[in-house]
């Protein structure tokens, strides 16, 4: 069993969006639980929006809201292969986020490749994530197609000020913005180009992560 937290105190960053997709592409092969620590309930909405869909298009995976630092101290006792924890994008509830890290086996800190949002990335990783002791990767989000230098030359800044980050990256696109509102995820997505491209994103950064986690011992 696996806790992964996805954080970043940065609103906006990906982290809702990351959280459902990489659950898609894991449920594909085993037990998997989002939990919603955010009380904007983003990812919760989110699936009650899917819970409307034809079954066929169900999300592959369950979603809890849960604040309680009690309860989350015990997800581990979950019957579940992975659980993915989605936090706020601020630092109001600290010691909810210190405890969902301290029960994480792993951290995702997703992050666009902009200046502005690199200040708000590294405080996050030196205030929370660096303290846990866990391991953690960068992903770069919301990367503009059409400059995708963007995403590689955040990803040399990051790793020269020493921070590990995932080699595949998330481009943006219209179909992931509409997907909160549908109930989709990469995995039931339409059929469409630029849905394939979309989902092929988060599928190769879902396998990027998988053969980490697969050499990782687990809490
Ligand atoms: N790859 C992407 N392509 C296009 N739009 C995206 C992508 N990733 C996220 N978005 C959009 O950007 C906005 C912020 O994304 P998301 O809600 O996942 O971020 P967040 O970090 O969870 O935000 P918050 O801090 O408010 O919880 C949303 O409107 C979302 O649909
Ligand atoms: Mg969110």
């Amino acid at each position: 069993m696996r806790v992964v937290s996805v954080i970043n105190q940065k609103g906006g960053a990906g982290k809702s969006t990351t959280v459902m997709n990489l659950a898609s592409v894991v449920a594909e092969h085993s037990r998997v639980l989002v939990v919603d620590v955010d009380p904007q309930l983003s990812v919760t909405s989110w699936a009650t929006t899917a819970e409307e869909l034809p079954d066929d298009r169900r999300l592959p995976f369950d979603v809890v809201a849960e604040t309680n630092v009690q309860v989350l101290a015990q997800l581990r006792g979950a019957d579940y292969d992975t659980i993915f924890v989605d936090t706020p994008g601020n630092l109001e509830n600290m010691a909810v986020l210190k405890a969902v890290v301290a029960n994480s086996d792993f951290v995702i800190l997703p992050t666009e490749p902009t200046a502005l949002a690199m200040l708000p990335l590294v405080n996050t990783f030196k205030s929370i994530v660096e303290p846990g002791g866990v391991d953690y990767r960068i992903v770069i989000t919301k990367v503009d197609s059409r400059s995708l230098v963007d995403a590689t030359d955040a990803q040399d800044e990051l790793r020269d000020a020493g921070l590990k980050v995932c080699k595949s990256y998330v481009r943006s696109y219209k179909v992931h913005e509409r997907a909160p509102l549908t109930g989709q995820v990469v995995t039931t997505y339409d059929k469409t180009r630029a849905a394939e491209k979309a989902g092929a994103d988060y599928k190769d950064v879902a396998r990027e992560l998988l053969s980490i986690w697969a050499n990782q011992e687990t809490r």
